[in-house]
């Protein structure tokens, strides 16, 4: 049984360079790989919040494995009706093999965690998006053959994707620069942890300077600049982040080699210009696409379906 079997996944903290490794090992076999599974688990959907890419990308991974897939949509189950998520947890348990979440508060996963022995899975928190990082990763290496020592800088809001960006990347040996207006850093406790994690000092760098933190950078990553449940804020934050915009001019002074990503969606001519996304140096759709290959292999770990 491999360690990973049974287990959660509600930060990308919660797997060490080792287990990150084995799962993007996996996801680069199953990647080239038309073997089919038949391994009949059932994947359990909750999500409070919109999603096409970590929806679609989890249930065509897990009809790939040979499983099944149920969309919880809390608006159609007694969850969304208030009844408690210690209750839900207990129930679903009893039924499904493994549970991805996408909602609001981190605490709400734990308490899955907490009353479930089912491996549950965050599928986006306001505090975290470790499932979007283990493809970032699974793409980063797909273009430098390595993680190790490489300089990425995340350029915007200091949100759920900066955060696992941080951790995953110090995780994985990567320098990590994360450039923030004034007033939107990521969140200090995410920073602390991720300096904790760091074995040199280069590997956290918390800066304003967009300029700067893009310097010779081999990957410039971006996201939303109003995250969802902040949408009201859209415009007001427009003129505060137009400097953190990904266009020609910031991807001038990265490192000739470098990658565009982006989580995706994105909003263009907003965190990023059309040019930089549909350029040659954009890597954003094999991110995409990388999203399905790092959640089966992600899934295969945690149900133990590799051990042998
Ligand atoms: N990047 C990402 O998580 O996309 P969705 O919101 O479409 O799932
Ligand atoms: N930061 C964004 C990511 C979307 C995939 C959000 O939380 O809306």
């Amino acid at each position: 049984m491999s360690n990973l079997t049974g287990r959660d996944l509600l930060s990308i903290a919660d797997l060490n360079q080792e287990e990150i490794n084995t799962v993007l090992n996996l996801a680069a076999d199953l990647k080239g790989s038309k073997e089919k599974f038949n391994y009949n688990k059932t994947l359990g959907l909750l999500f409070y919040k919109a999603s096409t890419r970590t929806r679609v990308s989890f249930s065509v991974a897990m009809y790939q494995l040979g499983g099944n897939v149920i969309d919880l949509n809390p608006s159609r189950t007694q969850v969304g009706r208030g009844e408690p998520l210690e209750d839900t947890a207990r129930v679903l348990d009893r039924y499904l093999d493994i549970l991805a979440i996408r909602t609001f508060a981190q605490e709400d996963i734990q308490t899955f965690a907490d009353y479930s022995n089912i491996p549950i899975i965050n599928a986006l928190t306001d505090l975290e998006h470790p499932c979007q990082i283990l493809a970032d990763l699974q793409t980063i290496q797909e273009s430098f053959g390595t993680l190790e020592g490489i300089t990425m800088t995340y350029l915007g809001d200091g949100n759920n994707v900066a955060h696992s960006l941080l951790l995953g990347g110090v995780l994985m040996g990567m320098n990590v620069r994360i450039a923030t207006p004034e007033g939107y850093l990521p969140n200090l406790d995410i920073v602390k942890q991720a300096q904790s994690l760091a074995t040199r000092p280069e590997q956290v760098t918390i800066t304003n300077d967009a300029k700067a933190a893009s310097e010779n950078a081999q990957v410039l990553y971006t996201d939303v600049w109003a995250s969802m449940g902040q949408e009201e804020e859209t415009a007001q934050r427009i003129p505060i982040f137009q400097s953190y915009q990904i266009n020609q001019e910031l991807v001038n002074l990265a490192d000739d080699s470098a990658i565009i990503l982006h989580c995706l969606p994105a909003y263009r001519e907003k965190e990023i210009t059309t040019e930089v996304m549909e350029g040659k140096q954009s890597r954003i759709w094999d991110q995409a696409e990388n999203r399905m290959h790092a959640q089966k292999a992600l899934m295969a770990c945690l149900l133990g379906l590799t051990d042998t």
